[in-house]
């Protein structure tokens, strides 16, 4: 059995007062049986962790090298020692505007699996790709060379997030997410085998109360990568139960 996880990405949104959405979910949802991942900005994480026991935290970045001469960035190990659970790696929003290559990503994952945390990789195409009919192209290339050799169904989690979908309402077909998935399945399967077969595949893009539980009945739909809609708790909240019932 996969278990199901639905994790909330802040962005650079959130104030020392956003704590308290935390501790709303905290609230409602500390004995869920799927996993509830909040990834706020990072000096909230250790708080976060504090207010929300029973829930996962998780950063947006971390470098790609253990420590050392990198003004501004954050380890995975220190990720970890401050109590966080995961860490997203390769963000749409991380690729284009940091220019991250799926090649750093890779480095940057590994460095996360190697401090302990579970790495969420992100892969996605863009509005021109889709509609130039390199979707799965698109999503072999970023796999192939974005997923550590090392990844498992454990310690590693894809978020398939359609870039012409993030933060514009616009959400992709079920058939469309469907196809993505079934198609990210098997080829993660061809990759790394059986230890990552059950990896856990999560779909981003504009996930609302009002679609998630349509986007939660899709074959190979394991979870959801909430960004605007996990910032306050009465939207977040719904979209958790809704995968705690799927
Ligand atoms: P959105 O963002 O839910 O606001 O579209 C998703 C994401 O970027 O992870």
């Amino acid at each position: 059995m996969i278990k199901k996880m639905a994790a909330g990405n802040w962005k650079m949104n959130g104030m020392l007062d956003s704590l308290k959405e935390i501790e709303r979910l905290q609230a409602a949802h500390s004995n869920s049986k799927i996993d509830i991942v909040i990834c706020p900005p990072a000096p909230l994480l250790l708080p976060a962790r504090k207010k929300a026991p029973d829930l996962l935290i998780g950063a947006q970045d971390c470098h790609q090298e253990v420590s050392g001469a990198h003004t501004g960035d954050l380890s995975a190990s220190l990720l970890k020692d401050i109590g966080a659970a995961a860490v997203i790696i390769g963000h749409s929003e991380r690729r284009q505007a940091h220019a991250e290559s799926s090649a750093l990503i890779k480095e940057k994952a590994t460095a996360a699996l190697n401090a302990g945390l579970t790495a969420i990789i992100c892969i996605g195409e863009t509005l021109e790709q889709r509609q130039a009919e390199e979707t799965l192209p698109v999503l072999k290339d970023q796999l192939e060379k974005s997923l550590p050799e090392t990844a498992t169904a454990q310690n590693t989690v894809v978020a398939y997030e359609p870039v012409w979908a993030i933060g514009t309402g616009l959400v992709a077909e079920p058939a469309q997410i469907g196809e993505a998935h079934r198609f990210c399945r098997a080829q993660i399967t061809k990759q790394l085998g059986a230890k990552a077969a059950n990896m856990r595949l999560l779909y981003g893009g504009s996930v609302k109360a009002a679609n998630a539980a349509e986007i939660f009945k899709i074959d190979c739909v394991d979870g959801a990568l909430v960004g605007g809609a996990s910032l306050r708790f009465e939207d977040f909240s719904p979209i958790i139960e809704a995968l705690e019932t799927a």
